[in-house]
């Protein structure tokens, strides 16, 4: 029986790129290594546009009865004044509460291809391998109670909650660990916790749980100095575990390390490894319709799709060989092209599926 995926393009960049991963995905059909019947839905300000909502109750359902989730990116200016329920962003923050998705894993890895499209001097960054596992449905994001509201005095205040149950840290403490297991065996986990009781509470779990993982090395580090030390000498962190917010931030800092925030793919996961599978991009609505955007770290999200949910871990270095034999043969879009001369998305997509079938 085939495997059924979810595909869901949403705003900007988002349908570009997401037709280059389809064309990867279609690529392994054909030559039998899979078996996928890939079903597209509406999701964020397309979605939106369509029905009034950025989280259809059809696309829900879809996602809920799909093995995976491929995501293209939402979002875009001409929503951002829409009451908040309606934004683009809570069609995809909806659906990562409902499938609860709460372990999203972001690998900054350096391509040795690209050490100089990095900003950072490339003996900082050649041979970087970090993991960023970010907790996904719980903190700030979805804290209660949230709002603004008017004060006795007439002025406005907002207000969101920070808060995290011993369940969710010890979940996502697991996740990290077992990452780190098949990795280096190091996790630092990045909290603020000179300040924060939510975060001295996460500590305190997670040394609890380090204790089952008698192997992995645990340390903690306050996020203001973690953003300074992944810019200062990345190479210290093997899995990097924090909570949503935090991970947000840093997992963006550590995409800039491998060059473009166009080479990072994610996964977000649930307990039985069910996932959605995003570039961790936005839908760059200043480049999009214009051909230019980098596929690629959606079709690294397909091989994560590969690795995780789907168990073909031989399909998923397929594809990760193909991607470094086209940045070995320089092909590059702008975004990693170090002012040099580039190609389109769809260009880039052709390479990745002629280096897939070569
Ligand atoms: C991300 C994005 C999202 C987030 C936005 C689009 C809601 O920045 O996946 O990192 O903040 O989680
Ligand atoms: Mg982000």
């Amino acid at each position: 029986m085939s495997t059924k995926i979810a595909i869901l393009p949403g705003d900007g960049i988002g349908p570009e790129i997401i037709n280059e991963a389809v064309k990867v995905l279609e690529c392994l059909q054909q030559d039998h290594s899979l078996d996928v019947e890939l079903e597209t839905a509406a999701i964020g300000g397309a979605a939106y546009d369509e029905s009034g909502s950025p989280l259809p109750e059809s696309t829900l359902n879809l996602c809920k009865s799909a093995e995976a989730i491929l995501l293209g990116a939402v979002g875009g200016p001409q929503y951002e004044s829409l009451e908040r329920e309606l934004r683009p962003e809570k069609g995809l923050l909806g659906l990562r509460s409902e499938l609860e998705l709460f372990s999203n894993l972001r690998p900054a890895i350096l391509y040795p291809q690209l050490a100089n499209a990095s900003s950072l001097k490339p003996e900082i960054v050649s041979g970087l391998d970090i993991m960023i596992v970010r907790e996904l449905t719980g903190g700030i994001y979805f804290g209660q109670p949230r709002g603004i509201r008017t004060l006795d005095n007439g002025e406005k205040e907002g207000y969101n909650t920070l808060v995290y149950a011993e369940h969710e840290i010890e979940r996502i403490a697991r996740s990290a660990f077992d990452v780190a297991m098949k990795r280096g065996k190091k996790v630092c986990s990045v909290d603020k916790a000179n300040v924060l009781e939510v975060s001295e509470l996460w500590r305190e779990v997670m040394v609890r749980v380090s204790k089952e993982y008698p192997e992995v090395e645990l340390s903690h580090m306050y996020v203001d100095n973690a953003s300074m030390q992944l810019v200062k000498w990345p190479k210290q962190f093997d899995v990097m575990v924090t909570k949503n917010m935090f991970g947000d931030i840093l997992s963006d800092t550590a995409a800039m390390l491998t060059g473009s925030i166009g080479m990072l793919p994610s996964a977000s996961l649930d307990k039985n490894g069910k996932g959605m599978y995003e570039p961790i991009h936005g839908s760059a609505p200043d480049i999009a319709g214009t051909n230019k955007a980098n596929p690629l770290a959606t079709i690294l999200s397909v091989s994560m799709m590969l690795r995780y949910s789907l168990n073909k871990t031989e399909l998923a270095d397929r594809i990760e060989q193909a991607v470094s034999d086209v940045l070995d043969q320089g092909m590059r879009t702008e975004d990693i092209a170090d002012g040099g001369s580039f190609v389109s998305t769809q260009e880039m997509g052709d390479a990745v599926v002629n280096a897939l079938k070569a």
